[in-house]
């Protein structure tokens, strides 16, 4: 039997889970998902992809959790036994040694939610815990020189939050997470439609909407598709038409907190950073930025340049397996706050 398991990274998603491997790269892309019984909810019926399947298909005999909302745990029980799952699925259970676990979390997150989080992962079967800030190991992940003395801002648009961060010299020097990500562009589609449109539809049309129709910014030519959903008015189904300048007037609201929150961090950035950020721009990342012409949005908005990174939903990951991989680079959390004697 094998003495260490190997050292593993997860990316802590609001609506999906990556796992990473130290060695062996990223195992697990799944949804942060788990299914119970609804007769008896201390039964787990399945977790990830094969809980999205089974609830698909039987959604009046389950209840789908999720147990990481906004980067924080929602249900301790449930997230403590989803982690158990994605680690066993990891790296099986053939292992004497417990590994080291590198999870990311939303920047700003207090004490009690670290604790809960650490706590979390440990019982799930880990050795030491390490909480990285998702913008942090994006900004890894999508290439940026996170150790120079040089100013670097990432915003990590997730689907919970979006996390923005001035880094350098392997710290975050502003930061600041808002509660705005790809939920909040699909409650802002379905708000429109039952406001202006009087029809109600589920989270997953208003997800198709959002990245069939939406954009951040004006469209020259307007498109207009049917949407299905229920009358508010008489209960019955009903079709409306819906155009890309709705669809736009939808979205703005949750496309103006993003830029306000970037701002913020900017005003807080001393000069000489921000200048360098001036020069080489914003990375964007996160699978929320992929809503079409934020960046360019983004960009008219601040007057600064701004880059969508390749595959945005990958830069968390690949840069939490870089310190998976590097693992003298992070600091327990465990050892974090705690006075040394020279
Ligand atoms: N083409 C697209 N256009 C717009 N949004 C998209 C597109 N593809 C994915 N998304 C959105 O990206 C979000 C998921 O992104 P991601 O996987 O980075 O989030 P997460 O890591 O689970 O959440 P968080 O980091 O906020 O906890 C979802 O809201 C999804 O609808
Ligand atoms: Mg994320």
């Amino acid at each position: 039997m094998p003495l260490l398991a190997p050292d593993i990274g997860i990316d802590l998603g609001t609506e999906n889970i990556n796992v990473y491997v130290r060695g062996r790269g990223i195992v697990i892309s799944e949804p942060s998902l788990v299914v119970l019984d609804r007769e008896n909810s201390h039964t787990v019926r399945a977790v990830g992809d094969e809980a999205r399947f089974l609830y698909g298909r039987a959604p009046d005999t389950l209840i789908a959790v999720s147990p990481i909302r906004n980067g924080q745990i929602a249900d301790f029980d449930i997230a403590e036994l989803m982690f158990k799952y994605f680690i066993r699925k990891a790296v099986g259970v053939s292992y004497l040694g417990k590994p080291k676990i590198i999870v990311s979390v939303p920047c700003g997150l207090d004490d009690v939610n670290r604790k809960a989080l650490t706590e979390a992962v440990r019982m799930a079967g880990s050795k030491h815990v390490f909480l990285i800030e998702k913008p942090f190991a994006a900004a890894i992940g999508t290439g940026l020189p996170v150790y120079d003395p040089i100013g670097n801002l990432v915003v990590d648009i997730g689907a919970g939050t979006t996390d923005v961060a001035v880094i350098s010299l392997g710290g975050l020097v502003v930061s600041q997470s808002v509660q705005v990500g790809g939920n909040k562009f699909n409650d802002a589609i379905a708000d429109y439609l039952r406001r202006e449109c009087s029809i109600l539809v589920g989270s997953q049309t208003a997800e198709n909407i959002k990245k069939d129709l939406a954009s951040a910014m004006p469209l020259d030519e307007d498109r207009t598709i049917l949407v299905r959903g229920v009358n508010q008015l008489n209960t019955s189904a009903g079709t409306v038409s819906f155009s890309a300048a709705q669809a736009h007037e939808a979205v703005k609201s949750p496309c103006a907190a993003i830029v306000k929150a970037i701002r913020w961090v900017l005003e807080r950035t001393p000069p000489e950073l921000a200048a360098d950020i001036m020069k080489s721009g914003i990375h964007l990342t996160g699978d929320g930025a992929r809503l079409f012409a934020l960046d360019r949005f983004i960009s008219e908005s601040l007057g600064i340049p701004v880059l969508l990174a390749r595959d945005p939903g990958d830069c968390c990951i690949l840069g939490i397996g870089y310190l998976t991989e590097n693992i003298q680079l992070v600091t327990p959390q465990d050892k974090r706050s705690r006075p040394t004697l020279k």
